[in-house]
């Protein structure tokens, strides 16, 4: 088993909540927040995964923005420009996970170079990065705007190798959302699935090398990974 010598996060779901916003879904529709985000989330990831498929590529701010009017649409809400700008605005400022800042220093002081890779653009991955004020961490934001279409498209992953000048197999690659592990999975990279939610994961061919509960069991599974190695 080759040795892990980076990591590479998925952002959204993984390191960032994207239920953040559910407080500014409440703000314009009381009661509503949680109903509307998780459509939104929803339709947000079908319209990338539809737009790859359609070989019609946009800016994941845009597939951002086509959901919400989707969403408010579906559930009859009326979405003037201002909310809609409001709320996509929200999305550019997302909040970690709790466990997520100490982890990642931890991990970056065990001398792993650390890098996001997402479907977001360079300017919504560089929003909720510093926004949370976690950039220090980071080697490299990678965003598939540079590749032209969206995970899991191997082409997005072969992408991330490039730019880690690494094999797959040397690169632990972390996600929350199970479609996106199986994709880097079927790739080659060794994967670890953040379950914090007790899901079930995808039947997309694929098994993930690791499960954790939460970014925090990750430095405990790269030493336990050094052990076996050694
Ligand atoms: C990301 C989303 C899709 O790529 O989770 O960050």
């Amino acid at each position: 088993m080759p040795a892990t010598k980076a990591i590479v996060f998925d952002l959204y779901g993984t390191l960032y909540d994207v239920h953040s916003v559910v407080q500014h879904c409440d703000a314009s529709y009381p009661g509503r927040g949680r109903e509307i985000s998780v459509m939104w989330r929803q339709k947000q990831l079908e319209y990338t995964w539809l737009r790859s498929l359609m070989g019609q590529y946009i800016s994941f701010e845009q597939a951002t923005r086509d959901a919400l009017v989707y969403t408010c649409n579906h559930l009859k809400l009326d979405l003037d420009e201002a909310i809609c700008t409001a709320l996509c605005g929200a999305y550019l400022n997302l909040s970690p996970y709790p466990e997520v800042p100490a982890a990642l220093k931890r991990l970056r002081d065990m001398g792993l170079p650390l890098a996001i890779l997402s479907n977001g653009s360079v300017f919504s991955i560089n929003s909720v990065v510093q926004g949370s004020g976690l950039q220090e961490h980071f080697t490299q934001l990678l965003s598939v705007e540079q590749v032209g279409v969206f995970k899991p498209d191997p082409r997005v992953y072969a992408f991330a190798c490039r730019e880690q000048a690494l094999p797959a197999s040397q690169i632990l690659f972390v996600s929350s959302n199970a479609w996106d592990a199986s994709g880097a999975r079927h790739f080659g990279f060794d994967v670890c699935w953040v379950n914090r939610h007790g899901n079930t994961f995808d039947e997309l061919g694929a098994t993930p090398r690791a499960v954790v509960a939460g970014v925090d069991e990750i430095p405990a599974l790269i030493g336990a990974m050094q052990a076996a190695q050694q």
